[in-house]
């Protein structure tokens, strides 16, 4: 934007005015000082609030018309040009002058007829509607209102103005334009030069006929559909066209591109061109930026595109490309930015683009890159992303040198050998470092080396980190850490002593901790992931003090022992608590019902020697407890009157030693299991989501869903004895019920076919008796049905969904009768044909197979699989029911609860938006 066309006239007399001072230019006349002065007094003028738009291009918020006086010639104010022989007011530039308030359509501003440039950019003018009296301005050549607050659709008269050069009107969202007015306004302004609607909802396609002296058009997020026209890309002065995210599809020229050899900006993200990037890119010779993004582009990079020798920023990323990089001969030494992320490129990275001397972005992440990567000559570099490829070998030595390095994310590859934690010591930049899924290993000779402050997400999962993390990397970098990602190593000591987290490792008992209390000391830590290592000893008792910072603590799957002490305090910001699988003692710890905010706790599979801990339902927000594979013990008991569990969804409390009757108290309490709420989402954390793992038969699998939509029950394998109560059929949000293996006895009650969204029911090795009731059969969700091992009798309902079951569900029960037992039951309901087109097969009304599409993702090789290629998992849609029915039919119960990382992307997004 530029002030390019001075009237000549104008000019050359400006310099006589400054040559000659006696020549004398007509001042200004009363009306339009009046006029003007009128204009201004509808505003008030708030010189501290500076225009964020105005801040982000650079530019100096000031009130221009807070100097404005009657007694100085207005020819003379600030932001104001008269026609030096008329005295006309040809210009008034207002751009970023703080104003604030309305501009109607009888403002005092539509009396300045003359005016050739208007510039009212950078205000607040507080939703006013763009008047159609600007279509008045007959002489106006320059109109710049973008980034004002206007709001509302843009008047059809701005196509009158029939001289514009350059109109500039982009919005936050809040402008409309018709797709007629867009038509018109493009057709009629014959002489438009400089177009800019960016975020002005359009919604049309774009008309094939517009002024030929286009040199600038930017329309991003304007809505536009249809077919971007060819003519566009043959405009002989264009310089910047710029059509983000839009719904565009396009064609690259057939014939030869050199006529607009002028583009010096290109900026489709998003437009569909479904094709191979021609060769004839390569005639674009003056190019800076060239961003097909999202174009589904796909064949190889054709090797004209390094002739774009002037070129800085080159984004190709999340298309079809494919084949190797091209070989390059002459120098790209502007490439500042390159991304080619998200292909399907293949072959070695070639050795020229570790030599460009410029480069600052490198993104190659997610294709088949293989090979080792090369020394980097360029260390200007601020991001390398090469997550995702094949590439192997050990890190080159250079980016010891990389000081200005903020990413470095090389995750999923199989670089291997030993890192000396000394490594990353100059990189003061880093913020994030991500190496999980690769086979290094830590090591650490060089010791006591200061490093980054910055550091705040480090993910070093999924590796063969041994034994310990040398303690100096600690004190350096776990200050500032957000996200702490040990997970899936093999570490047996976490060793944190330092200067700064002076601790009583190094001196003091070292075997008896593996967890030092220096931890607690990381107060800017949100997420501390340690599962699946190999941590010995005990828990470090302050952690409860750490900060109410602390969200997600996972330490599952080690080899953690002694009692739990730990202390948690009121203020615990603790949402997640998993200690699942290590092999802790003692009594679970009290303090734990100060933590108002947990929603998941899962100590399961560990020594804990307790009664059931009925003072974790005040919790307010807990949703998922597993006690499961403990040594708890004892009667559950439960008051009815004090509304415990109030948002319990999932209870785990099975391979325990419970007795007496299973807890009815309790269950007048458990609210959210009374209701079936498919609205329900779960938290969304912008790092960790929910996952459950499900042991089925044969297989453990992860099932990564909306948790709190899921809701079970599991008691199983206790000494629970007497009935089963009546009024376990008013949890009728229940999908898993399992009371199996304990001493029940008495009748199946009636009531359980009111659980109509459940999908496993085991009760199995019981001692029930009598019949099973009728009314199960009307429980249309249940995939898996196991009475097996009881005392029950007579005949087995009939019904489209009880023929589904065979005759595992009820061996071990002499009494039983009817389909699919060999012993007859008279007149009782026998499927018509074959018994495998079950409803499971239809579109059940099950939402566990309609809403949801879930992700099934198989475990063995642990977390982090969405970043990884090693990964089976399935999206299921409702489509897709058939597969999801035989997981279910296997579905025996849910046994551990933990989060899992979400993907990469999103949380850089975030933590470059706002404020983590
Ligand atoms: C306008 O200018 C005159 C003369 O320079 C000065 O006396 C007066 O205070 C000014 N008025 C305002 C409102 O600044
Ligand atoms: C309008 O004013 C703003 C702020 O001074 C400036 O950035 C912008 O370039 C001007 N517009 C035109 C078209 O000159
Ligand atoms: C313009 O019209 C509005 C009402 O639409 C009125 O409030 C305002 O005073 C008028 N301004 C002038 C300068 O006449
Ligand atoms: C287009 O321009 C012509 C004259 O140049 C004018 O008469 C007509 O009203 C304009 N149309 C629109 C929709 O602005
Ligand atoms: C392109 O720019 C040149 C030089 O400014 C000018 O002479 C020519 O008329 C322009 N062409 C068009 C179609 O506007
Ligand atoms: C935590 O830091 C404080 C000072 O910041 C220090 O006195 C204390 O010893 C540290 N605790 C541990 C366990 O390192
Ligand atoms: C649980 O602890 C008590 C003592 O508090 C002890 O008597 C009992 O044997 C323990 N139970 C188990 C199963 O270890």
């Amino acid at each position: 934007m530029g002030y390019l066309l001075l009237p000549f006239l104008l000019y050359s007399c400006c310099l006589c005015q400054l040559v000659f001072s006696s020549f004398s230019p007509q001042s200004c006349t009363k009306d339009q000082s009046l006029a003007l002065m009128k204009f201004k007094q509808a505003f008030v003028v708030h010189d501290s609030s500076t225009s964020s738009t105005c801040d982000y291009y650079g530019q100096q918020s000031y009130g221009k018309t807070s100097s404005w006086n009657t007694s100085i010639d207005c020819c003379l104010w600030d932001g104001v040009k008269c026609h030096v022989l008329t005295g006309h007011v040809i210009e008034l530039d207002l751009g970023c002058s703080s104003l604030e308030g309305k501009i109607d359509s009888n403002s005092t501003l539509f009396q300045l007829s003359h005016l050739q440039r208007l510039n009212l950019s950078g205000n607040d003018f507080s939703n006013s509607h763009i008047s159609p009296n600007f279509g008045k301005f007959s002489s106006l050549t320059h109109l710049d209102l973008s980034y004002s607050d206007f709001s509302g659709e843009i008047p059809p008269e701005i196509s009158h103005l029939s001289k514009l050069h350059s109109l500039f009107l982009s919005s936050y969202r809040g402008l409309k334009l018709g797709p007629l007015s867009f038509k018109f306004l493009l057709q009629n302004l014959t002489q438009l030069r400089e177009v800019d609607l960016d975020s002005v909802q359009i919604s049309s396609t774009i008309p094939q006929n517009f002024s030929s002296h286009i040199t600038t058009l930017r329309l991003d997020e304007t809505n536009l559909h249809g077919i971007l026209p060819e003519r566009i890309f043959h405009l002989h002065n264009l310089t910047v066209l710029s059509l983000v995210n839009n719904q565009l599809n396009g064609y690259f020229p057939k014939t030869k591109w050199n006529s607009s050899a002028s583009i010096m900006m290109l900026e489709l993200p998003g437009v569909n061109f479904s094709s191979n990037l021609p060769e004839s890119i390569g005639c674009l010779t003056s190019l800076v930026y060239l961003s097909l993004d999202y174009c589904n582009l796909s064949g190889p990079i054709p090797k004209s595109l390094w002739d774009l020798t002037h070129v800085e920023y080159l984004n190709l990323g999340n298309n079809h490309l494919e084949g190797s990089i091209p070989l390059f001969t002459s120098g790209l030494q502007n490439l500042k930015t390159l991304s080619l992320s998200g292909n399907s490129l293949s072959g070695a990275i070639p050795s020229w683009i570790f030599s460009l001397l410029s480069l600052t972005y490198l993104g190659l992440g997610s294709n088949s890159f293989s090979g080792q990567l090369e020394d980097f000559r360029s260390n200007l570099l601020v991001d390398i992303s090469l997550e995702g490829n094949k590439l192997q070998g050990y890190l080159p030595k250079s980016i010891r040198n990389l000081v200005n390095l903020e990413m470095l994310h090389l995750s999923s590859n199989n670089f291997s050998g030993k890192i000396d934690v000394s490594f990353f010591s100059n990189l003061k930049q880093l913020e994030e470092l991500n190496l999980s899924h690769n086979s290094i290993s830590l090591t650490n000779y060089e010791n006591k080396i200061k490093s980054t402050k910055n550091l705040w997400n480090l993910d070093l999962s999924n590796n063969k980190i041994q034994g310990s993390i040398p303690d100096w990397a600690w004190s350096n970098w776990l200050l500032s850490l957000t996200v702490l990602n040990l997970s899936h190593n093999k570490l047996s000591v976490l060793n944190l002593s330092h200067n700064m987290l002076t601790s009583f490792d190094q001196n003091s008992r070292p075997h008896l901790y593996s967890i030092p209390s220096s931890v607690c000391n990381l107060t800017s830590l949100r997420v501390l992931d340690l599962a699946r290592n190999n941590l010995k000893g005990a828990i470090p008792q302050c952690l409860g003090n750490m900060s109410d910072q602390l969200e997600f603590l996972d330490m599952q799957h080690n080899s953690l022992s002694g009692d739990l002490q730990t202390t948690f305090g009121l203020g615990s910001g603790l949402k997640s608590f998993n200690l699942h699988g290590n092999k802790l003692e003692g009594k679970i710890p009290r303090s734990l019902a100060n933590c108002k905010q947990l929603e998941v706790l899962d100590l399961g599979n560990n020594h804990l020697n307790d009664t059931f801990p009925m003072w974790l339902g005040i919790l307010p927000k807990l949703r998922v407890l597993s006690l499961r594979s403990n040594k708890l013990h004892g009667p559950i008991r439960a008051s009815r009157s004090m509304k415990l569990f109030p948002k319990l969804r999932m209870l785990d409390l099975s391979c325990n030693a419970f007795t007496a009757e299973i807890p009815t108290s309790l269950f007048h309490n458990l609210k959210a299991m009374k209701r079936i709420d498919q609205t329900a989402k779960g938290p969304n954390d912008e790092y960790y989501e929910d996952s459950v793992t499900v042991v089925t038969k044969g297989q453990e699998l992860e099932v990564v869903r909306i948790l709190s939509l899921y809701t079970t029950m599991d008691l199983s394998i206790n000494k629970f004895e007497g009935q089963i109560p009546s009024m376990i059929g008013d949890l009728i949000a229940l999908r898993v019920l399992n009371l199996s293996h304990n001493g029940l006895q008495g009748h199946i009650p009636t009531s359980l076919g009111k659980l109509s969204v459940v999908e496993s029911l085991d009760l199995s090795f019981n001692q029930l008796s009598g019949d099973i009731p009728e009314t199960l059969a009307s429980l249309t969700s249940l995939a898996v049905l196991n009475l097996s091992r009881n005392h029950l009798q007579g005949c087995i309902p009939g019904g489209p969904q009880f023929a589904t079951f065979q005759n595992n569900s009820y061996e071990g029960n002499d009494g039983l009768r009817g389909f699919p037992l060999s012993k007859d039951c008279g007149s009782s309901w026998r499927p018509e044909s074959d018994s495998t087109t079950g409803v499971l097969d239809q579109e059940s009304n099950s939402t566990l197979l309609s809403e949801l599409s879930w992700k099934v993702v198989l475990m063995g090789y642990g977390s982090g699989l969405f970043i990884g290629s090693s990964i089976a998992y399935f999206l299921l849609s409702s489509r897709n029911s058939n597969w999801l029915s035989r997981i279910a039919e296997d579905l025996e119960y849910i046994i551990i609860v933990r989060r899992r990382k979400k993907q990469l992307g999103q949380r850089r997004y975030r933590r470059r938006n706002n404020d983590v």
